[in-house]
């Protein structure tokens, strides 16, 4: 018996290794039978266990909304009912089977504040399930899921008009939703687009076809899925292996490891290592201890190559004769998935393929409504909103766009303290390819030009609430070196914003361009061979640490002015606080704006506690040493 049972799991398992897998996303809400559909879907595919069968038959009699007969929507409902809740953000995947393909659903909830999880499906997903409630028509929800499922790349959508029995089973029903969405996804691009009439409960359509409407000549929708084409074949592409991990096991091997992102190599293929565009030829193919003759999409590989050429982790290896692009720069889309908004001009990590860098994002051009498409205009970048904007990363990055390539073309960015996502982006085309700017080389360095000036040069970086005592230790500081000899300069917040940032305000978004400015500015002077002190509120962790980037290691000295907020709100020295307070003065740091604290600054001072001067001289000697 045991092995009569094993016997059956091993012919299953034969059975189902050749077959083709779809991987599709079904978008709709529980009202519009999204849930059944699925569970209907596993019922006549047999992909639900005899004894799952025995619960939902009881468990119908007993919950059900559908009197005698089975409810399929008890059968998923439990995840829909705690998705419902936020309790997760994740996607709910499915598995079953029929005769001739596998299908994975992803199955996530539709309402506007899950956008990012049904983004998450989509963006595996090959086909996509938009369901309608024939009573309600295309409905707001249903552009809105199909502005999502086509700008993650669904270029197969089946339209899946179900509850046709509430209808009355009426052709004219059916065709006006038909011809409507035909209306308006005319311009998406659609490589198939089929409407099929449903009534999940009963089945109708689903694997048969409907006795209710013998007007319905098109497939059956697992007709359709057994059979549609999405674009299988990887045999025409160009051959594209993002570099994982590099193995080095002794000085005579180094092996190229990563999974093949597109097309087939072969030994001798002529390639090309990006960014840097070096040409070389493979040498091998490793799978463990074999040498294979080939290799093709999907297979995790390790390539030797036949010169000694530089490789690193976030490479691609390509067809030599067909490479795709380098650039630092990018027109994007992006869509934030974080409760704390996108700022441009904050640094993140960006994760594309195998590579890593910082990127910020230079200019929100747009953000799009994602219910009606329209083009508006945005400072920052909430949760579930998103947006074409203007990327440039740290170093220069091989894509290609995502409209072409899904798995070289699409990004996340991630938060560089906690490595929490943040969001997910498309890259749609480079504004700028990487090579065509160069960095000019000097022949004069910082060094020859602050050996003149007999000093190490240095950025100062004071930190602290307004009214802690910043300017008054900075300008005594300043004072103290140019007393010793030295060279400075100040930036003052107060000074600058009425000069280079006076376009700027106190919005989280200008107080991050503020200070990104102000950091560029002083790492200018740092080169001219100054020592530069900086005083400026700089509330926020993440663009002091940027700053701290731009300078070699012991250049930036971070200096927080510690004093308590009781102790800056008594002085009040300018009566900003009193104004805050009384609500005339809006985002006033420490009342209704956050100050990050510094962790890890170089000096902390106190101006409460000891007397500005002696915290002058605390900096002067941490300078000096
Ligand atoms: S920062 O946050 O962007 O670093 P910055 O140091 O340039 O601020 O400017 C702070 C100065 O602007 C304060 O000393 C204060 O005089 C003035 N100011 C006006 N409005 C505000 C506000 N809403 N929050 C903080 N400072 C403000």
């Amino acid at each position: 018996m045991a092995e009569l049972h094993a016997r059956n799991i091993v012919d299953y398992l034969e059975e189902q290794r050749g077959k083709l897998t779809l991987r599709f996303i079904t978008c709709g809400s529980v009202d519009d039978g999204k849930s059944t559909l699925i569970g209907r879907l596993l019922y006549e595919s047999k992909c639900i266990f005899d004894d799952q069968l025995k619960a939902l038959e009881n468990d119908s009699k007993r919950y059900g909304t559908q009197g005698e007969k089975i409810d399929f929507a008890l059968l998923v409902d439990g995840l829909e009912a705690e998705r419902e809740q936020g309790i997760t953000i994740d996607v709910a995947y499915r598995f079953f089977a029929t005769d001739r393909r596998r299908y994975i659903v992803a199955d996530t909830p539709g309402h506007e504040q899950y956008t990012r999880n049904m983004a998450t499906g989509a963006s595996t997903a090959q086909l996509a399930i938009l369901l309608i409630d024939a009573r309600k028509g295309i409905l707001p929800q249903t552009r809105r899921h199909h502005r999502i499922v086509t700008m993650m790349g669904i270029r197969h959508v089946v339209l899946a008009v179900n509850k046709m029995d509430l209808v009355g089973h009426d052709e004219a029903v059916f065709r006006k939703i038909e011809s409507d969405y035909r209306e308006f996804s005319r311009d998406a691009g659609l490589s198939t687009l089929v409407a099929i009439p449903l009534a999940a409960v009963f089945g109708d359509n689903v694997m048969k076809p409907s006795a209710n409407m013998p007007w319905y000549r098109g497939p059956t929708l697992f007709e359709h899925l057994d059979t549609v084409d999405v674009g299988h074949s990887a045999a025409r592409r160009s051959f594209r292996l993002p570099v994982q991990y590099v193995n080095r096991p002794n000085l005579d091997y180094r092996g190229f490891c990563g999974r093949i992102a597109e097309g087939t190599v072969r030994p001798g293929d002529a390639v090309r290592v990006l960014p840097s565009g070096r040409a070389t030829t493979v040498k091998s193919i490793d799978f463990f201890e074999d040498s294979l003759p080939e290799a093709s999409e999907g297979a995790s590989i390790t390539l030797t190559l036949a010169d000694e050429v530089d490789v690193s982790r976030g490479d691609l290896i390509v067809a030599a004769g067909d490479p795709p692009e380098a650039a630092d720069q990018f027109q994007a889309r992006i869509l934030w998935m974080a409760e704390e908004p996108l700022v441009p001009g904050r640094p993140y990590l960006m994760k594309i393929h195998a590579k890593e860098v910082t990127a910020t994002v230079m200019e929100i051009k747009h953000r799009e409504d994602v219910n009606t498409g329209a083009r508006l205009a945005a400072k920052v970048l909430n949760l579930n909103e998103i947006a074409v904007v203007t990327l440039s990363t740290s170093q220069p990055v091989a894509f290609e766009p995502y409209a072409t390539n899904r798995s070289l073309g699409g990004f996340i960015l991630i938060d560089k303290l906690t490595f929490a996502t943040l969001g997910a982006g498309l890259v749609d085309f480079a504004l700028r390819r990487a090579g065509n700017i160069h960095w000019q080389a000097l022949e004069v360095g910082k060094e020859q030009r602050a050996a003149i000036k007999h000093q190490k040069p240095r950025c100062v970086w004071f930190t602290g609430l307004s009214g802690s005592g910043k300017s008054t230790v900075a300008n005594m500081l300043e004072k103290r070196l140019h007393a010793a000899g030295r060279h400075t300069v100040m930036l003052d917040g107060d000074n600058i914003r009425h000069g280079l940032n006076r376009d700027l305000g106190f919005s989280e978004a200008d107080r991050v361009e503020n200070l990104r400015r102000v950091a560029e500015v002083a790492r200018l002077m740092v080169d001219a061979g100054l020592i530069v002190i900086v005083s400026f509120i700089s509330p926020y962790r993440s663009e002091r640490r940027a700053a701290r980037g731009l300078f070699q290691p012991g250049e930036f000295v971070e200096v927080h002015v510690s004093t308590p907020l009781e102790e800056c709100e008594r002085r009040d020295v300018k009566g900003l606080y009193a104004k805050a307070r009384r609500g005339e003065l809006k985002n006033f740091t420490g009342i209704d704006s956050p100050y990050e604290a510094p962790v890890n600054a170089e000096v902390v001072i106190d101006t409460s506690a000891r007397p500005a001067d002696e915290c002058a001289i605390a900096v002067m000697r941490h300078i000096e040493a």
